[in-house]
């Protein structure tokens, strides 16, 4: 596992789209999933930025959506499709039918999460990833099977209060659907995006902590080809790398 540490948040973004960029350079078609929330917003920006000065490009690559909300209509700010789409989809050149996303909406979803893994067939070039509080990744909740498929879930109460912060409105999400953690892990390359004081210490339990299902991000330790990006302030409770 790599870990990275930036000065600060712009420093952090900005390292980090630079390797996205070099990435997308050394193989085009690069299939990547791709996270939502409020940590991501920032790369997504500089991404966006380079895109439109012809410094990189998604044109050849596809894109997976982690996971999403359920019971939100796909017009919610709050859902993930939404937020994907104002963050960076709708700001670069990946076409429309490289973009899959997980329809929450589906009256069989596990027909729908089947058709995803199908999709998705050979293990991705690059799994992107925040954190929750708990140590969730995507929406693999503590307690999640190593060897778990894409899948509906019941989400954590500090997950559900946590999604708060894209809503506009006060109905809850209790359920979503993710990505497994086995698709996570076959991955040829991770990543995992964290900043600000608020993922601290959960990023010491994931990064020095033992490897427990209880803390799922710890479960990358042992993943080949995993880096941590963090900025200084998320990465200060790690006090051997301070
Ligand atoms: C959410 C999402 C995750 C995201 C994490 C952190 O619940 N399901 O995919 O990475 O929590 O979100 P944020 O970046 O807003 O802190």
């Amino acid at each position: 596992m790599n870990l990275f540490i930036y000065d600060n948040p712009a420093a952090w973004a900005a390292g980090i789209a630079e390797l996205w960029s070099e990435r997308l350079r050394s193989n085009p078609g690069l299939r990547q999933c791709l996270p939502t929330g409020k940590t991501p917003n920032s790369v997504y920006a500089e991404m966006a930025k380079r895109v439109k000065s012809g410094k990189t490009s998604f044109a050849e690559s596809t894109g997976f959506l982690l996971d999403e909300f359920g019971g939100l209509s796909p017009e919610d700010p709050g859902s993930c499709n939404r937020m994907i789409r104002d963050e960076l989809i709708n700001h670069v050149d990946l076409p429309e039918s490289s973009f899959h996303l997980l329809n929450a909406q589906s009256h069989d979803l596990e027909q729908t999460c089947r058709e995803y893994d199908q999709k998705i067939g050979a293990p991705l070039d690059l799994v992107i990833l925040g954190i929750g509080q708990n140590g969730h990744l995507g929406m693999n909740e503590p307690g999640s099977d190593i060897d778990s498929l894409t899948r509906k879930v019941e989400l954590h109460p500090q997950t559900i209060q946590a999604s708060a912060r894209y809503l506009t409105h006060n109905n809850l999400p209790t359920w979503g659907v993710t990505l497994g953690l086995r698709q996570i892990f076959q991955a040829r390359e991770v990543w995992l995006w964290a900043n600000g004081a608020s993922k601290a210490e959960i990023l010491k339990q994931a990064i020095s902590g033992p490897l427990t299902t209880d803390v799922p991000a710890s479960l990358l330790q042992k993943h080949a080809h995993c880096t941590f990006f963090v900025d200084r302030v998320a990465a200060s409770a790690l006090v051997k790398f301070a």
